[in-house]
């Protein structure tokens, strides 16, 4: 594993720290979550934030917890209501884990929130990042973040060369983090250093002459700030391609519920084919073909094309038996846009319904 081109000696430790602190005094970066003691509700905003830039994260926050102010008030919810005010966030295994658990915590421990790193990490939808996030915000206990934003400070400014999605990277990045957490602070820090990575030490076009750190920098002294942190090549997407049948009958349309281990567990579609098929296959007259509409996600490329289809209102009844209705529930077609949660790629759909038609 590639050593880091600067020894970590305390004066440096010391540096690091003040320079941090003091920037994050100098930067304010106010949320709603920051002074927050409540640590469900430091535990929310963490399950949104993974994976999620803060502004996107927002709203989603205040609107979870103005209307499930309470660990127990979140765990009354119906499953249904909780993803449908998760849609357009993505991921949403992190909406299921997150009732899960405060089903668990109010149903196995009483409604208290665990206090400690592994009692937090044991709930589900927790990995070591959210642990120590929510251990250090809400408890003050000495547990170091690591996320994409650690990662990329670090390796700049020790001048490390380890590629950051090998094996070994999360071991020697944890321990490297959790070396420099400044015990006093546990929080501040652990707030700095992610405030510090989203808006001074970026991706792109870092700002690096207005650097706290710059003086001590290797990436910057080396001029490697555009190449670290390094990383492999980027996986390839898996590719996936739905034709949604969009059957319209006496002002209804059907729509089933998404189980079993695929992607989208618990949001809603339309009666699905997958693979390459034609209007013509259907069999029926009165269809529209939609153009294709794309979403990717972390590990898939998924393609969508609408099929819409008009049955007659004295259609025989023998239709309905097509496996293709299997698990579906007849709706009215108003209820599109209001309680149901469906993948982006079908929002989009609905709402450019009019444009795409053809
Ligand atoms: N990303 C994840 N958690 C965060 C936090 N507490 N503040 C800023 N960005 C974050």
């Amino acid at each position: 594993m590639p050593e880091p081109t600067s020894p970590i000696n305390d004066r440096l430790i010391a540096f690091f720290r003040k320079n941090l602190l003091d920037w994050s005094v100098q930067n304010p970066r106010p949320m709603p979550w920051k002074g927050e003691r409540d640590p469900y509700k430091i535990w929310l905003s963490e399950i949104i934030l993974q994976q999620t830039r803060v502004e996107q994260g927002l709203p989603y926050y205040q609107k979870f917890a103005a209307k499930y102010p309470s660990v127990r008030q979140l765990a009354d919810a119906q499953e249904d209501d909780v993803m449908k005010l998760w849609e357009g966030l993505g991921y949403y295994s992190r909406a299921r884990n997150l009732h899960a658990a405060a089903k668990h915590i109010a149903n196995e421990l009483n409604g208290v929130f665990p206090t400690t790193y592994e009692g937090i990490r044991a709930l589900k939808g927790v990995g070591p990042y959210t642990a120590s996030a929510v251990a250090s915000f809400a408890f003050g206990l000495p547990h170091a973040v690591l996320d994409g934003n650690v990662y990329r400070v670090l390796a700049r400014f020790f001048g490390i060369e380890t590629l950051t999605d090998s094996p070994s990277a999360q071991k020697q990045f944890t321990a490297l983090a959790q070396k420099l957490l400044d015990p006093g602070c546990p929080a501040a820090h652990n707030q700095a250093i992610m405030d510090f990575g989203a808006t001074c030490c970026t991706a792109q076009q870092a700002r690096c002459t207005v650097c706290p750190l710059q003086s001590e920098c290797q990436a910057f002294l080396m001029d490697k700030v555009a190449e670290l942190p390094l990383k492999s090549k980027g996986l390839v997407k898996k590719k996936r391609l739905f034709h949604y049948l969009i059957i319209n009958h006496q002002g209804h349309v059907f729509v089933r519920k998404r189980t079993g281990k695929d992607i989208w567990r618990g949001l809603w579609e339309f009666p699905q084919v997958e693979g390459p098929v034609q209007a013509s296959d259907f069999g029926v007259e009165t269809i529209r073909e939609s153009a294709p509409f794309k979403q990717l996600l972390t590990h898939q490329a998924v393609t969508a094309v609408f099929f819409e289809i008009d049955l007659a209102d004295d259609v025989p009844a023998v239709v309905f038996q097509n496996p293709l209705f299997e698990g579906c529930k007849r709706i009215d077609r108003k209820e599109l846009k209001k309680n149901i949660a469906f993948p982006r790629v079908i929002d989009c759909y609905l709402q450019n319904i009019v444009l795409t038609l053809n």
